[in-house]
């Protein structure tokens, strides 16, 4: 079955994004948020966005005004996903928040509805365990900037059917992303990776060796990356990173404990640039 109506739960970094490929793709997105301030801000970042589109001759004045008229903004759960096909949770990475979200996902949504989570690194299985009907459920890992980032990482729970990840690899494709599939398991593929990298370069600074500029640097310039990996905690949240290593060193041991330049950062509210201040300064929120 094709998935045509898409709802999107969570209104923030990633949610947003997530909504304008969707409606960019000529799909129906609805997107609900509880705070109406996310969501404000929300519909603003992505008439932003269409604009620099506009102005770098991507797409037309129309294509805005359509792209637009795809996207509803609700603080109404029961309206945002009625008649859904599939629905995508971006909330806070927070375990007891998602399953307490697809619980009551389950109580409402029709029994065909897929439900997929944008988790970093929370088992799908357990995220699947509090819904009747756990084959449905699936990891739909998108990229910061969903917008402009190709790749969704799909996690098959135990217990997520075969036809759950094939409609979720159609669909991907038909938004215009690759995909690659795994296993559930902790941090799956890319966080895994990316976190490694990330607490070494957050070592070298905290050891004195570099300023995080010149890490930075070294990766932009010696590998290729298109940002170092300061300028993307910054872009992503530090507030994020902090459970999400704590839930590595739970299977994977010490070497994902994140260090204390991280913990003080984000104990004094420097989340990046959703607060105007992570590892560098911002002059705008
Ligand atoms: N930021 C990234 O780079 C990135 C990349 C990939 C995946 N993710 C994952 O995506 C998810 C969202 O991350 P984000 O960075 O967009 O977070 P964010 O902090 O920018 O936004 C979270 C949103 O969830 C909303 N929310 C909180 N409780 C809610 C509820 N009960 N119902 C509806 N909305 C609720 C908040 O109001 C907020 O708008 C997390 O699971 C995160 O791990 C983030």
């Amino acid at each position: 079955m094709d998935i045509k109506k898409v709802a999107v739960i969570g209104a923030g970094i990633m949610g947003h994004g997530i909504s304008q490929v969707i409606a960019t793709a000529g799909l129906e997105v609805k997107l609900y948020d509880i705070s109406e301030e996310m969501l404000e801000k929300a519909k603003y970042k992505i008439e932003n966005s269409l604009e620099r589109g506009i102005k770098k001759g991507k797409i037309d004045e129309k294509a805005k005004k359509d792209i637009l008229e795809r996207i509803s903004f609700t603080p109404n759960l029961s309206e945002a996903v009625k008649n859904a096909d599939l629905i995508i949770e971006a909330v806070y990475e927070n375990l007891d928040l998602k399953k307490d979200i697809f619980k009551k996902l389950d109580a409402i949504c029709l029994n065909e509805t897929v439900f997929a989570s944008n988790t970093s690194q929370y088992s799908i299985t357990d995220i699947a365990s509090v819904v009747s009907n756990p084959s449905r459920v699936i990891g739909m890992h998108w990229f910061n900037p969903p917008v402009a980032m190709n790749l969704i990482e799909i996690v098959r729970g135990i217990e997520t059917s075969e036809k759950t990840v094939s409609r979720i690899k159609e669909f991907s494709l038909k938004v215009g992303k690759e995909s690659v599939v795994c296993k559930d398991s902790q941090g799956f593929i890319s966080t895994r990776i990316l976190v490694a990298m990330r607490l070494e370069c957050y070592r070298i600074l905290e050891e004195g060796i570099a300023t995080k500029e010149d890490i930075d640097k070294t990766l932009r310039l010696a590998f290729g990356h298109p940002m170092g990996q300061f300028e993307l905690s910054d872009l992503s949240g530090l507030d994020i990173e902090v459970p999400i290593c704590e839930s590595l060193v739970k299977v994977f041991g010490d070497r994902f404990r994140p260090p204390q330049n991280l913990l003080q950062r984000v104990s004094a509210g420097k989340f990046g640039r959703k607060t105007g201040e992570g590892w560098y300064d911002y002059d705008e929120k």
